[in-house]
């Protein structure tokens, strides 16, 4: 891959990965682009860095000799976030170069101590927090802004300010192998910029979901700033509409605890043969009334997946087979996942096949189902409500026909109160 130059004086260094699970958890068919970023003023930084595996780090330092810098040229290196997925190339650095200055939070040198020997015995130690500037020469000054917990407490972003270039590192990232003839946002397709937003809303649901109450402080916090080019530590950079990428996890943000997008997840498990009769109801009735469905059968879908898809769905149904429990442990796991990633403030009903096997028990499935959910509900403090009063549906189409359309209208009214409040504003 080849060093590409963003905007004048500043250039990306990147490297892809693939054919693994992000932090050995998360799966990334498409690929992943882990960015790095020179800014040369009379002094030169470096800001971020990429994974430590085999041949990475290599990768990065041909790229140095591409727009014919050395390591050792590098005066400051600045670390927004001390994930080893942006700092595991410091081992292999330190082997090559040493006497650097080391930019971070307090937190981050602290990290940087405890994970790669850095200290000042090797380097000089440089803490900044919010509002601390370095001046590298010939117009080019570096500030930073401090953003804890997005997604690890010590992380912060920094701006360039001739440019109006942020350097937020995993803040408005995404997941995807970026294109090495488009690797800016003026430079893809329509199709293409909606392949990274979809990925974005994934890499959110998967990486920062939980923390979204600090990623909108950070917004906010950074809001002051005339941004005009987004480079984040993954995914396309944004030059053309860095508003469209900030927004975009303006609303994400929001999502985790507000009415997301007028859609809803049915999440079934069981086989298209117990249960497919039940599922067509719901496709018919979201088909009818226009609303985008997302089904994922559990376990067969990844988490990942189930995870974005419920992020951006105000509506959740759960489809629960013929079972002796009263979830079947990989749907309690599945929701137990949303619960963690604090996907809050859900529409939700559920219905049950039984295949007569209640009949024949003492089980009592009706009332259990309802306290598992409340249980994982409460445990996580999420506020599903849900909006099917009567008695649970068991078998029933004609009462899932219904839950579907109570559901739907539910829905409708959350996003009508929404953007009331909106509508005004802009009538004002
Ligand atoms: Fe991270
Ligand atoms: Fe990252």
């Amino acid at each position: 891959m080849k060093p590409i130059q963003v905007t004048d004086g500043i250039f990306r260094l990147s490297a892809h990965i693939q054919n693994i699970l992000f932090e050995g958890l998360w799966p990334i068919p498409y690929g992943m682009t882990m960015n790095s970023y020179i800014v040369k003023g009379r002094d030169i930084a470096l800001i971020d860095g990429v994974c430590g595996w085999d041949g990475v780090p290599e990768t990065l330092f041909r790229q140095f000799d591409e727009i014919g810098l050395s390591v050792h040229d590098i005066r400051y290196v600045v670390l927004n976030h001390l994930e080893p997925d942006h700092t595991g190339w410091l081992t292999a650095l330190k082997k090559v170069t040493q006497g650097f200055e080391l930019v971070a939070t307090s937190r981050a040198l602290r990290l940087a101590k405890s994970f790669f020997g850095l200290d000042a015995s090797f380097c000089t130690l440089r803490p900044v927090q919010s509002g601390d500037r370095i001046d590298l020469g010939n117009g080019r000054v570096l500030r930073f802004e401090e953003i804890p917990n997005v997604h690890w407490p010590e992380t912060m972003a920094t701006y360039e300010e001739r440019t109006g270039t942020l350097f937020p590192c995993d803040a408005f990232g995404s997941f995807g192998s970026v294109p090495d003839h488009a690797p800016f946002d003026d430079r893809l397709s329509k199709k293409e910029l909606a392949f990274f937003e979809e990925e974005a809303i994934r890499y959110y649901a998967n990486i920062v979901a939980a923390f979204s109450a600090a990623v909108k402080k950070a917004i906010e916090k950074l809001s002051p700033l005339d941004i005009r080019i987004v480079a984040p530590g993954h995914g396309i950079v944004w030059k053309k509409d860095p508003e469209r990428i900030v927004d975009l996890y303006r609303r994400l943000a929001e999502w985790s605890t507000e009415p997301a997008e007028p859609e809803i997840t049915l999440l079934w498990a069981g086989t298209e043969r117990s249960m497919g009769d039940l599922l067509k109801v719901v496709r018919n009735e979201a088909e009818e009334d226009g609303v985008r469905l997302h089904v994922h059968k559990v376990p067969d879908t990844h988490i990942s997946t189930i995870l974005a898809s419920v992020l951006r769905s105000t509506g959740v149904i759960i489809g629960i087979p013929p079972s002796s429990d009263p979830l079947p442990s990989p749907m309690a796991h599945v929701l137990d996942d949303l619960g963690r990633k604090r996907m809050t403030n859900r529409l939700f009903f559920w219905f049950g096949r039984t295949a007569g096997i209640y009949g024949q028990t003492n089980l009592q499935p009706d009332s259990s189902t309802d306290e598992e959910l409340n249980r994982i509900f409460q445990k996580y403090q999420i506020r599903w409500e849900n909006v099917w009063e009567g008695d649970s549906i068991r078998d029933e189409i004609d009462s899932i026909q219904q839950a579907v359309r109570i559901l739907i209208s539910r829905i409708r009214v959350r996003q009508e109160s929404m953007e009331a409040p909106a509508k005004l504003a802009k009538a004002v």
